[in-house]
């Protein structure tokens, strides 16, 4: 579902990546940049959003599920919705979905599609949810829009969103990267609230400080980074 022309220019995995033994190493290699306190402050994140997941129904949209932390999430929960996982990025798609078809007993669809180009009608969805989403889509307010649009009426937009602070180097380096819209709260919320969101509102769980990861552009190693969960309804 993902149009060449419209999405060219998209994240892209490098397919070598999706063996067991890569994705392993990957992991902990991941895992080890990251300090106590982040460790700490994401499982607090992850806590606060089950919270959210145990009341889910209906038709659930993940907007790009990656390697699948959050979708992984949606799936262990026993209330009653039908989670769809997508992605730009149909190699990581498969790969997610290969893992959680070996894990779990239970029916889920999963799409690729480009956030900003979604293949879905209009108001398709109960909830749409994120994780670590449009802090890495350029063009934040487009996704917004497409994530708007396939909402149904009073549907919900609960998302697990990073942001840190105005003006910090980590500031300076989003806007660079055309990234800042989906990484400082203030803005975030003034986009969602542009493309017609009500009732929306981020609830800062946790925070921590950044350590130097060589496998994340941001934040920069040492700015505080803030674990939040943004709702809105349309
Ligand atoms: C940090 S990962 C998301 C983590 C994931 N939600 C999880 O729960 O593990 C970012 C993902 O965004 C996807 N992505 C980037 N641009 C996108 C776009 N325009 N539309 C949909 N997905 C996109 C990437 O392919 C990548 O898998």
């Amino acid at each position: 579902m993902v149009n060449r022309k419209l999405s060219k220019r998209e994240w892209k995995w490098d397919e070598k990546r999706f063996t067991d033994e890569t994705q392993k190493v990957s992991r902990e290699r991941y895992d080890s940049y990251l300090n106590e306190d982040t460790r700490k402050a994401t499982d607090a994140w992850s806590e606060a959003m089950g919270k959210h997941i145990v009341a889910f129904r209906g038709l659930v949209c993940d907007v790009s599920t990656g390697l699948g932390s959050l979708f992984d999430r949606l799936m262990i929960s026993t209330a009653d919705f039908l989670p769809v996982a997508t992605d730009v990025d149909p190699n990581v798609l498969a790969w997610t979905s290969k893992q959680i078809k070996g894990k779990y007993n239970k029916e889920f669809i999963s799409v690729a599609t480009d956030a900003k180009h979604f293949a879905f009608a209009d108001s398709t969805f109960d909830i749409v949810t994120s994780l670590a989403a449009l802090g890495n889509i350029p063009d934040t307010k487009k996704a917004l829009k497409e994530q708007y649009r396939v909402l149904k009426r009073n549907g919900r937009f609960v998302m697990m969103n990073s942001f840190v602070k105005k003006w910090s180097r980590s500031h300076w380096l989003a806007k660079l990267l055309r990234l800042d819209r989906g990484c400082i709260e203030q803005y975030l919320l003034e986009e969602m609230r542009s493309v017609g969101f009500k009732d929306v509102r981020s609830d800062t769980v946790s925070s921590a400080v950044w350590a130097k990861n060589p496998m994340d552009g941001l934040p920069v190693a040492g700015d505080m980074n803030y674990f939040a969960i943004v709702e809105a309804r349309k």
